[in-house]
C-alpha cells in the first residue's frame, strides 16, 4: 500500500460500519458525502481511489469519465444494475459488489410474502383499516405440505429451501445449473423443466439473477401453465416477471395472487399491480434489516481493505473469479506474468497479433489461471497504449487490438516445479520468454528464446545479441560510460550448440536514449540490441 492514503468516497446512505473498519485498518481516508448528486460526484470523483455506491447512485460513464485515480466501485449489496459495468471494465476500474451480506434478509422476505399470501394478511389489514370485519373473505390456506416451486438454487435459493423444509413444505427446484443429485442432497425434488415446476407449485418464488435469459421467464405462457390458485412471488429482480402479463393473469383467473417486492421500473410509475387486491407490494425492501446493512457494509469494506493492503480481489464483477487462499498463492505469478509480458511486447518490437501463454506444473489448473494470462496481456499492451491498462481491461483492449490469445498447459516443467512460458507472435516474428518464481516471490526470466538466462525482471534492461568473440563487451560498456549510465549487473548466455551469438542482459541504473541504443547497434559484431523497461 502506498505512503499516502487511499482516498474512498461513500456516495449512498451506508451503515457507518465500512468508514469504521476502512479507518481503523489505516492508509484509508474516507468522505461520507452519502446522498451526493451525479452533478456533485462528476465534479468530486476526481480525487477519489474509491466509490462505494448502494442502489440509488447510477455510477454512469460520465462520472467515471471524470474519476482520474479511481481503482475500485463498490457496491454495498449484490445487483449492479446501477453501474456502467461495461464501460468500469474499459477504463479498467474493478467493479467489486458484497453478494453474501444480505441472502439471509432477502430469504426470510421471500418466506414472509408466502407466509402474507397464504393468510391475506395485506388483504385483511387493509379490510380491517377500513373499519371492516370479513372473516369469510379471507379464508386461507396452510402452507404445511403446500408445494413451493423455487426458480434459482444459489445463494439465497437454498436459504429460501432451507426455511420452507422447516415449514414442513414440499419444495421442487428448478436451475439448469444445479443437478438433480444436488437438489436430492438438500431434500428437494428436482424438475426436469419449467413446465412441471409451473404446474406443481402452490407458490412459485424466484432466485434468480435478471440476464438476457431470465428477462420475463414468466409471461403470459407460462401463467396459463400455473394452477389456479398458485401464488407467484418475485423478490430476486423485477423484468424476470413480466408485468403486463401478470396483470392479465390475475383478471382471468389464471393464479390466485403475487407478491413483489421488485419492478420492471424502480420506483413503478402508474402500475396497475400496486392497488390489486391480491397482489402485495414492499418497495425493494429484501436487504433493508439492520443485520444485511451491518453485514453488506462491512463485507464491502473488508473487500476494499484486503485489494489495497494484500493484494486479494475478491467478489469482482469484472475480474476472473478466483479464491480468496488461492489467490494469495497466485499473485506472485501474476506479478511475474504482467513482467513476462512487458518483456515479451518490447522484445518482439513489432505489432503482436498472438500471444500464448503456456503454464508448465501440475498446479496451474484450467480455468484457474484466467487473472495471470490477463497479467501477460496488460504487460505485453502497457508499453503500446496510451490508455491505462490492467487486470480489469487488459483483455478487452487486446481484443480490440485484434490480438488472440491462448492458455496452453503441459504438466511437466523440467528444472522448475512451475514456469510460465510466454510467446508473442506477429509480423512474421515470435518470441518466447520464460519465467518462474524462485522462493517465496522472488521473479526470475529463465530463458529468452534458446537462450537460457537468470534475470531479475525489474527497471531497464538492455538485452543484445552478439557474436562470441572478445571485446564487444567492453566496447557497449564505454558506450554506456560515455552517456553516464551505471551498469549494474550484466548475464551472458553463450551460444548453445548450433547457435553463433550470444545474448547479454544488461541492467542499467537509468534509461538510456534511442540514440545511444542505435549506437550500441553499430558495434561491430553486435547483431540486436533492444531496451526494455519494466
Ligand atoms: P446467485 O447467483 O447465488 O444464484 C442465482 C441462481 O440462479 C444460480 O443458482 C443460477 O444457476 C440460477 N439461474 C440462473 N439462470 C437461471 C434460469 N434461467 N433458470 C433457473 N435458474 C437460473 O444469486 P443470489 O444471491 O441467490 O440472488 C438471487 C437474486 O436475488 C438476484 O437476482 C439478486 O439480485 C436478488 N436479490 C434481491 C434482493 C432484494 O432486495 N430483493 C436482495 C438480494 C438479492
Ligand atoms: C441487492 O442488490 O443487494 C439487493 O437488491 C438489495 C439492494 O438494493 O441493496
Amino acid at each position: 500500500m502506498s505512503a499516502s492514503k487511499v482516498r474512498v468516497l461513500i456516495a449512498d446512505s451506508l451503515n457507518p460500519v465500512a468508514k469504521k473498519m476502512l479507518e481503523d485498518a489505516g492508509g484509508f481516508e474516507v468522505a461520507d458525502r452519502a446522498g451526493i448528486s451525479a452533478e456533485e460526484l462528476v465534479q468530486e470523483i476526481a480525487d477519489y481511489e474509491v466509490l462505494i455506491v448502494r442502489s440509488r447512485t447510477k455510477v454512469t460513464a460520465k462520472i467515471m469519465e471524470a474519476a482520474k485515480c479511481l481503482k475500485i466501485i463498490g457496491r454495498a449489496g449484490i445487483g449492479v444494475d446501477n453501474i456502467d459495468v461495461k464501460e468500469a471494465t474499459r477504463h479498467g476500474f474493478i467493479v467489486m459488489n458484497a453478494p453474501n451480506g444480505n441472502s439471509v434478509s432477502a430469504a426470510e422476505l421471500a418466506i414472509a410474502h408466502i407466509v402474507s399470501l397464504s393468510r391475506n394478511l395485506v388483504g385483511a389489514g387493509r379490510s380491517m383499516a377500513e373499519g371492516k370485519w370479513e372473516k369469510k373473505k379471507f379464508m386461507g390456506r396452510e402452507i404445511s405440505n403446500a408445494t413451493m416451486g423455487i426458480i434459482g438454487l444459489g445463494n439465497i435459493g437454498r436459504i429460501v429451501v432451507d426455511r420452507a423444509l422447516g415449514l414442513k413444505m414440499r419444495v421442487v427446484g428448478f436451475d439448469p445449473f444445479v443437478s438433480e443429485e444436488k437438489m436430492n442432497a438438500i431434500g428437494i425434488e428436482y424438475a426436469d423443466d419449467l413446465t412441471t415446476l409451473l404446474s406443481e407449485s402452490d407458490f412459485l418464488t424466484i432466485h434468480t439473477p435478471l440476464t438476457e435469459k431470465t428477462r420475463h421467464l414468466i409471461g403470459a405462457k407460462e401463467f396459463k401453465q400455473m394452477k389456479n390458485d398458485a401464488y407467484l412471488i418475485n423478490c430476486a429482480r423485477g423484468g424476470i416477471v413480466d408485468e403486463a402479463a401478470l396483470f392479465e393473469a390475475l383478471n382471468s383467473g389464471e393464479i390466485a395472487g403475487a407478491a413483489l417486492d421488485v419492478f420492471e421500473t424502480e420506483p413503478p410509475k402508474d402500475s396497475p399491480l400496486l392497488d390489486h387486491p391480491n397482489v402485495y407490494c414492499t418497495p425493494h425492501l429484501g436487504a433493508s434489516t439492520r443485520e444485511a446493512q451491518i453485514l453488506v457494509a462491512s463485507e464491502l469494506a473488508e473487500q476494499i481493505v484486503d485489494y489495497f493492503v494484500r493484494n486479494v480481489v475478491r467478489s469482482a464483477i469484472n475480474l476472473p473469479r478466483v479464491q480468496a487462499d488461492e489467490q494469495a498463492a497466485l499473485w506472485p505469478y501474476v506479478l511475474l506474468a504482467q513482467k513476462l509480458g512487458a518483456f515479451a511486447g518490447q522484445y518482439h518490437e513489432g505489432t503482436v497479433e498472438k500471444v500464448d501463454v503456456t503454464y508448465h506444473g501440475e498446479e496451474f489448473e484450467e480455468g484457474g489461471v484466467a487473472m495471470v494470462t490477463n497479467a501477460v496481456l496488460q504487460g505485453a499492451l502497457t508499453s503500446g497504449l496510451d490508455t491505462p491498462v490492467n487486470l480489469v481491461n487488459a483483455p478487452i483492449l487486446a481484443k480490440k487490438r485484434g490480438i488472440d490469445a491462448k492458455e496452453h498447459f503441459v504438466s511437466q516443467t523440467g528444472t522448475f516445479t512451475r514456469l510460465i512460458s510466454v510467446r508473442v507472435s506477429g509480423g512474421k516474428k515470435s518470441h518466447e520468454i520464460r519465467g518462474t518464481i524462485f522462493g517465496e516471490n522472488d521473479a526470475r526470466i529463465v530463458q529468452v528464446d534458446d537462450y537460457r538466462v537468470e534475470a531479475v525482471p525489474e527497471g531497464t534492461l538492455l538485452v543484445s545479441r552478439n557474436e562470441d568473440v572478445p571485446g564487444i563487451i567492453g566496447k557497449v560498456g564505454t558506450l554506456l560510460g560515455s552517456v553516464g549510465v551505471n551498469v549494474s549487473g550484466l548475464r551472458v548466455s553463450p551460444p548453445r550448440k548450433g547457435q553463433n551469438q550470444a545474448l547479454s542482459i544488461w541492467r542499467l541504473e537509468s534509461q538510456v536514449s534511442d540514440e545511444t541504443v542505435s549506437k550500441i547497434r553499430e558495434v561491430a559484431g553486435l547483431h540486436a540490441c533492444t531496451q526494455i523497461q519494466i
